[in-house]
């Protein structure tokens, strides 16, 4: 079964495969991302959360210069921060995110969460109440307008698409309900752990591709929780999970490897982040080998339903349970 692009109902067509860039930071992900450049990845994708767009931008300016790569041979994907979920915050920051990039456009941009939070600088990423710790939330953030905005930065021709990332079904419902221009994905966690099957079939039969985060298990969180003072993070042993180890030495192949074709023989994007070359080189090394039917079964048998989500926001943006938008609750109820 070869792998090929995703069709975006934009009309353009999104690689299956790319690097993921959450907490590359410095020269390690400026080495990261030549690295993966070098090694044939065409995906990357970054958020303005991340810190890192300039970064992104000076290595794709490097290979535009050397004529090793064109515009068009690139996909960037970016995100909305959600201290900027209301419609006159969005073409300001994808401008700067732009300018940030060194692009005239991305290929995809993401509204990053559901839930939005209040802006008092546009470097405090986590405004919170200094008192009581608590998240400082937009209690006003209205989908349907924000999507507006979204909207007409397709129109204006800044972004080639636009999705979102972190909604669940119901919220894509209601921007589906009331939209001139469908959202074209919706990034999630997703792992063998996590499969999501109704929200996958769901994005599936309203033509919303999907990309998978976390698809090893991110067990960077590890690190970000402790830089953060936040309770350790409880990683998935997804790497070590018999069934995936077994399947993987059959292959010749690393259980990371295993873990990535599986997501992507199901039809969905992956953007495994590394700053480690020899990781970024056989995390790409995924187009040569092909799971079996029953090996694909023995993979889909690993599904613990919502209970296995990492990223349920809980711990970093505190009481965003009781923000209307939130939407994990399958998982406090799991
Ligand atoms: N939309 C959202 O809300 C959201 C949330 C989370 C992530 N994302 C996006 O999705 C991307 C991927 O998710 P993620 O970074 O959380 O998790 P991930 O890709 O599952 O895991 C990345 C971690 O795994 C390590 N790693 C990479 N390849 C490995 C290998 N072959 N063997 C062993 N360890 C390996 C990396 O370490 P080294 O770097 O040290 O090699 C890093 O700590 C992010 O970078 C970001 O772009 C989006």
């Amino acid at each position: 079964m070869a792998l090929s692009d995703l069709e975006l109902n934009s009309g353009t067509k999104m690689p299956i495969f790319g690097l993921g860039t959450w907490q590359s930071r410095d020269e390690s992900a400026e080495a990261a991302i030549d690295c993966a450049l070098e090694n044939g990845y065409r995906l990357i994708d970054t958020a303005y959360v991340y810190g890192n767009e300039a970064l992104v931008g000076k290595v794709l300016k490097k290979h535009f210069d050397s004529g090793k790569l064109k515009r068009e041979d690139i996909f960037i994907t970016t995100k909305l921060p959600n201290t900027a979920n209301r419609p006159e915050s969005v073409e300001k920051y994808l401008k700067k995110e732009l300018a940030s990039l060194g692009l005239d456009y991305v290929d995809l941009y993401l509204v990053h969460m559901p839930v939005g939070l209040v802006e008092l600088s546009e470097d405090d990423l986590l405004p919170t109440d200094k008192e009581t710790g608590m998240a400082l939330f937009d209690p006003d953030s209205d989908h349907v307008k924000l999507w507006k905005a979204m909207e007409e930065q397709f129109e204006a021709g800044r972004a080639k698409a636009i999705g979102v990332s972190n909604f669940n079904i119901q919220q894509l419902q209601r921007i589906l309900d009331n939209c001139k221009i469908p959202p074209a994905n919706n990034q999630v966690e997703i792992h063998a752990y996590l499969q999501q099957p109704e929200l996958v079939k769901f994005c599936a039969d309203n033509k919303i591709t999907v990309t998978s985060y976390a698809t090893l298990g991110s067990p960077g969180r590890v690190d970000f929780h402790e830089a953060l003072g936040l309770p350790k993070a409880e990683i998935p042993d997804l790497m070590e999970n018999p069934v995936v180890v077994e399947i993987a030495e059959k292959h010749s192949k690393s259980p990371a490897q295993i873990l990535l074709r599986f997501i992507m023989q199901s039809g969905i994007a992956v953007i495994p982040k590394s700053v480690t070359p020899a990781r970024i080189k056989s995390n790409s090394e995924v187009f040569d080998f092909e799971l079996s039917a029953d090996e694909m079964a023995s993979m889909k048998a690993l599904d613990k339903g919502p209970k296995a989500r990492g990223f349920t926001m809980v711990d970093i943006f505190k009481g965003i349970v009781d923000h209307p938008e939130f939407p994990f609750h399958d998982t406090l109820k799991a």
